[in-house]
């Protein structure tokens, strides 16, 4: 499938984007590992699905103690996926399918292997080496005791102290997330200014746009105070209220606008000006948004909708909240159901509690923890047959509304969280750190499966796979559900189609239909496509038009429970 509106300079405004975790996608050179030339090669099985980018998760040589979050050399390709020529074919070869490609940019933290923290280490406290982190003296008689309260979001303290070259305690150094994930001082000029280096490193390589890892983050309170403990943890909260000294602190604004301002440098280029995308779990909406105003970033992950419980009332309280409040900053809204940090959708919908009712006065602490939200649905049980339904239906809710949406790598083959993965084989850091408490997301992040009957599936050849795939999955290879019309493969290529050829769909005109209301969510987009998704358990009467697409048998002139239409009015 071609794609018209590959050189639109505001090809982000309506795009599909498909997320690939690399680790995962495709194991050209069989090593168990998903790699580059991987990505390259499934490259018009994405065409053919009808995605408009990529975005691909870090690629980067990394220990991969986080999963590739934890970077140690942001202008190269890590050697278990591939090299820097491997990447320019990628790139090349998507451009030339039509499809933008978006990598991760991880600006809060380096890999401990980075070489600028192994020099922080070996250079002296209050050294310039050691001013590009965040290094203090330990608090209590003998700096025993970490600078301040925080707590790491994988859990225990955020702070981890070092030895000196002869073998004594030294200075702590912070880590909001993993011990090997060392947080940047922002506030020394030399970090901003090796990021902008490695943008335009990447721009120059022709990628269109960056995700931008915890987006809210960057900057710090200078006095690093203590902060409200968390009862849970009894480490300081990692909340993100107003005035929180860590996060969506004053500063944050500055650095995106920078950021801005080296993407907008290449609008006369042929791609055009380059693109960010914000993970910020941020609540309310308001400070979200400010998020992308006309001179930060572009769009932001619409977490409500990926939290929000499978019911009409809370996914119109979300299209409610969310639509007006980016028109305000004239961005677009956009539409994520999952992504490598939380529990698949397939999964969570089918779940006695399935997300977060936002129809109900929202609480203002933080929009929410995944690694949290994710252990607290894997304790629940599962009912795979309804989650797959309301993945289906939520899928054609989804990629019905205005702006831009995602699709993690996996969601257009229904697959479910792998739930039971041995626990020796865990590989979250959130495992370890929480004391096995919390299994942590790997879930979400076992390897693709391609073709054929037996593990790998054609991911690799047949070497074991870095995360055993389940054997059932041989209903759900890409090749099975390409030969099957009620696949949900064939789903998802249809509804992409659909929304690239209706002009409906790339316009911003979303009006609810009378028949909105109860448990039925119903609304027309332009003037000529109506969408009806029913989450109650009775069938409703289908109003007049032409089926385009269902997501379940419609009997009867009948919409069954837990399924969405479109139709032509
Ligand atoms: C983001 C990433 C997540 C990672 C964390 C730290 O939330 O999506 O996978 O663990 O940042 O970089």
């Amino acid at each position: 499938m071609t794609n018209p509106h590959f050189l639109d300079p505001d090809w982000w405004r309506h795009a599909v984007v498909y997320q690939v975790y690399p680790r995962s996608f495709a194991d050209a050179d069989n090593d168990g590992t998903g790699d580059v030339r991987g990505i390259t090669e499934k490259l018009p099985y994405l065409a053919d699905l009808g995605v408009d980018a990529v975005w691909v998760s870090p690629w980067y040589p990394s220990p991969l103690l986080d999963g590739g979050y934890d970077v140690a050399d942001h202008r190269d390709i890590s050697p278990d996926f591939g090299t820097l020529a491997d990447a320019d074919a990628f790139i090349a070869r998507a451009h030339e399918l039509g499809i933008r490609v978006i990598i991760d940019l991880v600006p809060n933290h380096s890999s401990w292997e980075h070489p600028w923290f192994k020099a922080a280490l070996a250079a002296p406290p209050g050294s310039p080496e050691r001013d590009r982190y965040l290094f203090r003296d330990g608090r209590g008689e003998h700096g025993e005791l970490p600078p301040n309260n925080w707590g790491s979001i994988f859990g225990g303290p955020a702070w981890t102290r070092t030895t000196d070259p002869d073998g004594t305690p030294g200075q702590w150094y912070l880590h909001l997330f993993d011990i090997s994930q060392p947080d940047w001082n922002w506030a020394n000029p030399e970090v901003p200014a090796m990021f902008d280096d490695v943008l335009r490193f990447w721009f120059d390589r022709g990628i269109d746009g960056f995700r931008v890892d915890v987006a809210d983050s960057m900057a710090k309170h200078p006095d690093l105070p203590d902060h409200v403990v968390n009862p849970h943890t009894g480490f300081g909260s990692n909340d993100k209220e107003p005035g929180a000294p860590h996060w969506d602190h004053p500063g944050v604004d500055e650095i995106q606008r920078r950021w801005r301002a080296v993407a907008d440098a290449y609008a006369d280029t042929e791609l055009g000006g380059r693109i960010f995308v914000a993970e910020a779990y941020l609540d309310p909406i308001e400070r979200l948004v400010e998020y992308v105003r006309p001179d930060r970033l572009h769009t932001t992950f619409n977490f409500d909708a990926l939290i929000s419980e499978w019911s009409a009332a809370s996914q119109r309280a979300v299209i409610d909240k969310t639509i007006p409040a980016h028109e305000s900053v004239g961005a677009p809204t956009t539409w994520v159901l999952g992504n490598h940090d939380n529990v698949r959708v397939a999964t969570r919908y089918g779940k006695p509690t399935t997300g977060r009712d936002y129809s109900v006065a929202e609480p203002l602490e933080s929009a929410g923890d995944p690694i949290e939200l994710g252990a607290q649905l894997i304790a629940m049980p599962t009912d795979l047959a309804i989650g797959r339904r309301r993945a289906r239906a939520a899928a054609l809710l989804e990629l019905a509304l205005p702006g831009s949406a995602y699709i993690y790598q996996g969601e257009e083959l229904g697959l479910e969280e792998v739930e039971d993965i041995p626990e020796h084989l865990l590989q979250d850091p959130a495992w370890e750190r929480s004391g096995h408490r919390v299994r942590g997301r790997d879930g979400c992040r076992v390897p693709l499966p391609w073709s054929g009957a037996a593990s790998p599936f054609g991911f690799g050849v047949d070497a074991e796979p870095w995360l055993p795939m389940p054997a059932h999955w041989a209903g759900l290879t890409a090749e099975a559900q390409a030969a099957d019309a009620t696949s949900m493969l064939t789903l998802y290529r249809t509804a992409l189609r659909l929304r690239r050829e209706r002009g409906d769909f790339r316009t911003d005109a979303l009006a609810f239909h009378p028949l909105d209301g109860g448990d039925v969510l119903a609304f027309t987009r332009g003037d000529g496509t109506l969408v009806v998704v029913n989450f109650g358990a009775d069938p409703v009467t289908l109003p007049a038009g032409e089926v385009l697409l269902a997501s379940a048998d419609l009997a009867d002139a009948k919409l069954p429970s837990d399924a969405t239409v479109w139709l032509a009015v």
